[in-house]
């Protein structure tokens, strides 16, 4: 779904990245600079013959575009390009599962190793959660990480995400603690992590979420009542 527009047209800016959601030229680029460190889905199909480059790139592709293909109000997945100075940097991911009923979204994000540790990992997801807070009225965002993955497990607890719970997990050829962090929208709203991004273009994209009439962005475009300058203000959506 996202691969063409409207999606295309959406465009999430931070102090030092832009975000755009992935269409097929960006897939391409991503592919080329994917690190050899970034856990792909376990699950991903394999062929026998393949040289690891390759078989990582075509996990890559095949998991986006069957995030593509079984996008649905209820549940999706928007994987975004990450750039700065207008090169791609990495990826980061929003997802939504039985979003409707749940409210809650879920993130997964990598960047090259030249990228790290600039803080820009925490840009890039400040930059999705302001659109889940500020948008798409998310409740809560979850994230999950290996106990010895320390940098994302930073990001979150930068953000104001608080524990969750442990599990044993079994992922690929690991089984390891796996470590639950979830924010809380009321947490996200009064730390405003999200007050310096900027979301444009995502009017278009509402009813693919399932979200009916004029957004928070139509709305601070000039168009509103009163009431809803109110709401607005209320909930403090990342502009
Ligand atoms: C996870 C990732 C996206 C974070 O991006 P980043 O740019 O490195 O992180 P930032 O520079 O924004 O730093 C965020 C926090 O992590 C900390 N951090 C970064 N790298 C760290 C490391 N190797 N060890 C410990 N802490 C680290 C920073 O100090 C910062 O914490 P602070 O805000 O309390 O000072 C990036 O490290 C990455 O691509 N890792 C490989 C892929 C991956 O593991 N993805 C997550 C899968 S769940």
């Amino acid at each position: 779904m996202f691969l063409t527009t409207p999606f295309t047209d959406l465009r999430l800016t931070t102090a030092d990245l832009v975000l755009r959601p992935v269409d097929e030229a960006g897939l391409s680029t991503l592919v080329v600079v994917l690190p050899d460190d970034v856990e792909l889905d376990p699950r991903a199909t394999t062929y026998d013959g393949v040289g690891p480059h390759e078989r990582r790139a075509a996990a890559l592709r095949q998991t986006t575009w069957a995030s593509a293909g079984t996008w649905s109000p209820a549940d999706w997945a928007l994987p975004f390009v990450v750039a700065a100075g207008g090169e791609v940097v990495g990826s980061q991911v929003l997802e939504g599962t039985d979003f409707r009923h749940t409210r809650t979204v879920d993130s997964a994000s990598w960047l090259v190793p030249g990228a790290r540790g600039r803080g820009w990992g925490v840009q890039a997801r400040a930059a999705v959660l302001a659109l889940a807070f500020g948008w798409l009225e998310a409740e809560y965002a979850v994230s999950s990480a290996w106990h010895d993955n320390h940098a994302s497990l930073a990001v979150s607890r930068r953000l104001g995400y608080e524990p969750n719970g442990e599990t044993i997990h079994h992922g690929g050829d690991r089984v390891d603690t796996m470590v639950h962090l979830r924010l809380r929208r009321a947490r996200w709203v009064e730390d405003g992590a999200g007050d310096t991004v900027r979301v444009e273009g995502f009017a278009a994209c509402r009813p693919y979420f399932g979200l009916q009439g004029r957004g928070p962005e139509d709305r601070a475009a000039g168009e509103s009542t009163e009431e809803e300058q109110a709401d607005l203000g209320r909930v403090r959506p990342g502009r």
